[in-house]
């Protein structure tokens, strides 16, 4: 079945056509970071507004570059929520307008759930049950995945998302936004042991996160230094920082495996591109004997193809939408 996938939750218009959640046929994403980069964050009404000019021609691009027409698409994806929820109804009116035009069963996905499907996406032999770490600039969720359709949400964080710590301590250091690539980067040249910064673990059992503390701590450190930092310090307090992030990711993840009993784990989302992160998960899974899954870059930041995976299994669970669905901006459900 050839599923259109349709993606406008943030600040990136995704259009992707699959085939039974397992051939990515096309994919295209049209970022709109270099606009809201300025601002130092994304802004809601200019995201909108973007999505509207850009959401045609790149399921244009998308359709031409599988060798599909319209008329091809047997069935659409748009995601519902969470996200920015005037960025979400412009992908929502456009797969409302096309399934209703096309007369195809479509159905309204949860994005944090499409990171997930993307895992499959990319690794079609991997078995339920099995724990999944979300971790990008709006979530740092944890599930218990049962089916393409089951997941349980077992822990999530109580204040920042990991990736918005990354990008709020970039913006203090003045590196620019986006910043969990650029501080990647630069801790690459670092001593990551080089400043201690605190690890909130929560109590013992818990499985949820928080990183306003550490985040308030480097900041704190930044200031202590006073006036420019040069590029050492930078690097110190950017591998330094991403260290104190991995550490708490790793140690919750592996707590969950524990906890669950489950050997198997997927890492999605943006900061899942983290190349230490990507290290320390697969040096600590295999001395746990648990084995780590990342999906490649392009699958672990937002785009459509998951978007059209996760549709395709929702709607072979007799999932479908109708034109009363309305977009949301919270997680508020654990499945879809
Ligand atoms: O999944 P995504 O594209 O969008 C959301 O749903 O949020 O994730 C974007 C986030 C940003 O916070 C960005 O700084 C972070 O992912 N990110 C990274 C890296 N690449 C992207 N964080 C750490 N290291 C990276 N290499
Ligand atoms: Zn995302």
């Amino acid at each position: 079945m050839k599923v259109l996938g349709i993606e406008s939750s943030c600040d990136e218009t995704g259009a992707a056509v699959v085939l039974d959640a397992q051939k990515i046929l096309s994919s295209v994403v049209a970022s709109q970071v270099a606009l809201h980069s300025r601002y130092g964050g994304v802004v809601p009404e200019i995201a909108s507004r973007k999505h509207v000019e850009a959401i045609l021609p790149v399921i244009e691009e998308a359709l031409s570059r599988s060798g599909n027409r319209l008329q091809d698409i047997q069935t659409i994806a748009v995601t519902q929520g969470p996200g920015l929820v005037g960025s979400l109804l412009v992908g929502i009116a456009v797969a409302k307008s096309l399934a209703f035009v096309l007369q195809v069963p479509w159905v309204g996905v949860n994005h944090i759930l499409s990171h997930i499907a993307a895992a499959f996406l990319s690794s079609p032999s991997l078995k339920f049950p099995l724990i999944a770490l979300v971790v990008s600039g709006g979530h740092t969720s944890l599930f218990r995945v049962e089916s393409h359709t089951r997941m349980i949400l077992i822990g999530q964080t109580k204040d920042d998302a990991a990736g918005e710590a990354f990008d709020k301590v970039a913006k203090f250091m003045g590196l620019g936004y986006p910043g969990g690539e650029v501080i990647d980067r630069l801790a690459k040249e670092g001593n990551r042991r080089a400043i201690l910064f605190p690890r909130s673990l929560l109590d013992p059992l818990s499985l949820d996160f928080s990183f306003s503390g550490l985040k308030t701590a480097v900041l704190q450190h930044v200031k202590s230094l006073g006036g420019k930092l040069s590029l050492d310090q930078i690097r110190e307090i950017a591998a330094s920082f991403q260290e104190a992030v991995v550490d708490i990711l790793v140690t919750k993840v592996m707590r969950a495996a524990k906890q669950e009993a489950i050997r198997e784990v997927v890492v999605v989302g943006g900061v899942a591109c983290n190349s230490r992160l990507r290290e320390k998960f697969t040096q600590d899974g295999s001395s746990s004997g648990i084995t780590v899954f990342f999906p490649p870059p392009a699958l672990c930041t937002d785009n459509a193809a998951m978007v059209a995976a996760a549709g395709f299994h929702h709607l072979m669970a007799g999932h479908h939408s109708n034109l009363l669905l309305n977009a949301y901006s919270r997680f508020g459900r654990s499945s879809g």
